[in-house]
């Protein structure tokens, strides 16, 4: 009878039994009568031990040659282990190569640099701390969508080719839609949600933004995915609300199910077990304090950048959020303070160990009057918002929402330094390959 084919994830459960791995060779050592071999399934990592005595000459002379990465299916009995990778060993009987591998570019001990990676991203996913990001951030997402799934969102997908600006418009990248169209990939799907919560009450959107951002920081991608919920008659505080119980979700899920992989990434867990409510809510003018106190040449009115972002945050222990910004420097669409004019309702959350903002949001101007004034203010073309401004011609109400960029989120909880390794296939100024 053929031996079951398994994975690696579920070893546990064949102790004692014959079973097959498919997969590919992570390392290998060898030694005398040896070889150790670690195979690697994308479930896992699990070492395979052969023994001169147990296999044939030529497998033995096989497995001495095996390159990294060589596709392999081995069969052999599972062994449970403390000391072994994974917790348990495979005493092997058969290895069979699927393919060879020899001149491999990524090399296990290698100083390869980031330009060399990134050149070869589609191979440097298989390595360790790249398997360990990605896992991190497929549990950041299964945990964002259980988080609203519970609180009973409703996820409406956003259109990705738009006719107009969200963001500004000078971020936004054209593209030719037939005769004489021009359109524009999506900078945020919010105004679409904004009309979806209004049919559904609280929505939200997770979809891959664009915006033309001729940044070369560790924070800014071209491409780059956001969720964002909208929740119909919220207000500021409701958006921090929910902001707060996101964040601490979010990190207490990869704490709870995550364990291996921070442990790849060495992460200092005690930095993620901090991440717990209330966070600080600091107005903008507090914000500016702080800068001021910091010995900071600041003045009032101004957008912080990412070195305020930094003293700002290293006040604190966990994320911050940044309230009442002045209105000039933030979108369109924001409501004005009722009791300030100059100040819009909205919030940036700003992570700590100099992450820099995760989320932007706020309530939305729900006047119509005022939305026309700040369309025109601000230079958009109003026919191509008609049907945004339809939301506060019929059944307005006040609302509001947030965007939370995934790479920012998934870099500061895997501790890594920049977000282009926080996705897949990274793009950025200038970088589109592979
Ligand atoms: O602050 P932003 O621009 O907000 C919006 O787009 C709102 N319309 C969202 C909403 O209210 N529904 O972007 C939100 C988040 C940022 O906090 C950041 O995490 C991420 O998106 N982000 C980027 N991430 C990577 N690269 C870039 N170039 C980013 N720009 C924004
Ligand atoms: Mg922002």
């Amino acid at each position: 009878m053929a031996t079951p084919v398994v994975t690696i994830s579920k070893l546990g459960d064949h102790v004692g039994s014959d079973v097959t791995l498919r997969g590919w060779l992570y390392n290998r050592r060898s030694k005398g009568k040896l070889h150790f071999l670690i195979i690697r399934d994308g479930t896992g990592m699990a070492q395979g031990v052969v023994f001169k005595k147990n296999v044939s000459e030529e497998m033995f002379e096989l497995c001495d040659k095996l390159p990294q990465e060589a596709s392999v299916i081995v069969t052999g009995t599972v062994k449970a282990d403390e000391r072994a990778p994974g917790g348990y060993e495979l005493g092997l009987s058969e290895v069979e190569l699927v393919q060879g591998a020899e001149g491999y570019p990524i090399a296990l001990q290698s100083g390869h640099g980031p330009d060399f990676l990134l050149t070869h991203r589609h191979l440097w996913l298989r390595s360790k701390r790249q398997l360990a990001i990605m896992r991190i951030r497929h549990e950041v997402i299964q945990a964002i969508h259980d988080f609203y799934y519970e609180r009973e969102f409703i996820h409406v997908d956003a259109p990705i080719f738009t006719p107009a600006a969200c963001e500004g418009t000078t971020t936004l990248f054209e593209v030719d839609y037939f005769e004489d169209e021009k359109a524009y990939l999506t900078q945020s799907g919010q105004l679409y949600m904004e009309a979806a919560c209004m049919a559904h009450g609280k929505v939200y959107c997770f979809g891959p933004t664009f915006r033309a951002e001729k940044s070369k920081t560790r924070r800014h991608l071209t491409e780059f995915w956001m969720v964002e919920p909208e929740v119909a008659y919220a207000d500021l505080d409701d958006v921090m609300q929910l902001a707060e119980d996101f964040v601490c979700h979010i990190v207490k899920r990869v704490l709870e199910r995550r364990q291996a992989e921070l442990a790849d990434l060495e992460r200092d867990l005690s930095k993620l077990e901090a991440i717990v409510p209330p966070f600080p809510r600091v107005s903008y003018d507090e914000a500016v304090e702080i800068l001021k106190k910091a010995g900071r040449d600041f003045e009032w009115g101004g957008d912080f950048g990412a070195p305020d972002e930094t003293i700002i945050s290293e006040a604190y222990d966990r994320p911050v959020m940044i309230h009442r910004y002045p209105a000039a420097v933030k979108a369109f669409y924001m409501k004005a303070d009722p009791e300030d004019a100059k100040k819009a309702l909205c919030v940036d959350v700003i992570a700590p160990e100099g992450v820099g903002e995760i989320i932007g949001g706020g309530q939305r101007a729900d006047d119509l009057a005022y939305l026309e004034g700040k369309i025109e203010e601000h230079g958009l073309p109003k026919e191509s918002f008609e049907w945004f401004l339809d939301i506060r011609r019929w059944g307005s109400v006040p609302h509001g929402g947030f965007g939370l960029g995934i790479e920012r989120t998934v870099a500061w909880i895997c501790g890594i330094e920049h977000v282009r390794e926080a996705i897949p296939f990274p793009r950025m100024l200038y970088r589109i390959y592979p």
